[in-house]
């Protein structure tokens, strides 16, 4: 289970920092949950969506209008007070709960969701309860997300997509967790190794061809790369090792300020304020869509 988001500066980062998944994802989602749903009367409204490990609602808002009633749940009660201080749906609720032990009743769920957490889920424990929330002909979607990031001021295509990849291997490295490897095989891998996984009759594992797509500046991209559990535990490992650490020495192995340091140096940007260096982000989705599970 991830616990680094229960500190409230981190989840005030989260809620300004962390994409909202776009319309794209939420119509891939809808299209396999409208494909395998026993009832077609109304195609555009189901009942209920439960969003699990939610963050502050980064997956649960863009579905808002698709459904009667959403709820998301989250184990840090920290994301929750920011999911329900960002609300202003009255059809979408937020509970403190975790994805092994969900907070509704038994077949009561038409889609079950969770975005860019599934991978340190305890599987064998949520799996069941996936199967016990939801409906007979209830869809389960996992999903998450790749960086790629790219800059403005660049015109040359070669020389601007040269300058994307070495930014981006960085930024990549620094998405590896330093605690937890399995967590690392299981998104690089773009979720296949949980594709294997899911013990459902119907099954579906998408891996590319939908990319969400943001124009950020380097302040927004330090600001999501704080966000992320791997920055985090990372952090935290390096202060434990290094008990009396000063600020200075902190700030040397303090991996935004060396994404920084490269970007500006190798996009040639140095001297310019980190709100103005303007990039290209887009964040390529993969997902894992499931009905009819067998556990
Ligand atoms: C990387 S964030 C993802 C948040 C949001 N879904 C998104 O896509 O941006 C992971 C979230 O999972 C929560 N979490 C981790 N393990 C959990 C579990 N077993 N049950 C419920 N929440 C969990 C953390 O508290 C954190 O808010």
């Amino acid at each position: 289970m991830i616990r680094v988001y229960e500190n409230e500066d981190i989840t005030k980062y989260y809620i300004e920092f962390r994409p909202k998944y776009q319309d794209c994802v939420v119509e891939e989602v809808l299209r396999f949950c409208n494909e395998n749903r026993a009832s077609k009367t109304d195609e555009n409204r189901q009942q209920v969506m439960v969003d699990v490990a939610c963050g502050s609602g980064q997956a649960t808002t863009p579905f808002q209008k698709h459904f009667e009633n959403i709820i998301g749940v989250d184990v840090s009660p920290n994301q929750i007070k920011e999911a329900r201080l960002a609300n202003d749906f009255e059809n979408i609720s937020y509970k403190v709960g975790t994805a092994e032990e969900i907070p509704v009743e038994s077949g009561s769920v038409d889609l079950l969701i969770s975005a860019t957490a599934c991978h340190r889920f305890d599987f064998a424990k949520f799996f069941k309860e996936a199967k016990r929330v939801l409906k007979p002909d209830g869809c389960m979607a996992l999903f998450s997300y790749a960086p790629r990031v790219t800059p403005m001021n660049v015109v040359d295509p070669i020389i601007r997509e040269e300058l994307a990849d070495k930014a981006t291997n960085l930024l990549l490295k620094y998405h590896r967790n330093p605690t937890d490897e399995q967590s690392n095989i299981y998104c690089f891998g773009k979720y296949q190794d949980i594709y294997k996984k899911v013990p459902a009759k119907n099954k579906k594992w998408i891996k590319d061809g939908l990319v969400m797509k943001y124009d950020w500046s380097l302040s927004q991209l330090l600001g999501y790369l704080r966000s992320n559990a791997a920055y985090q535990e990372y952090m935290k490992m390096m202060k434990e090792k290094n008990k009396d650490a000063s600020e200075d020495e902190v700030k040397k192995w303090d991996r935004a300020l060396m994404l920084r340091d490269f970007i500006k140096r190798e996009w040639k940007m140095k001297g310019v304020n980190d709100d103005n260096v303007m990039m290209r982000a887009d964040f390529s989705v993969f997902l894992v869509l499931a009905n009819k599970l067998t556990v």
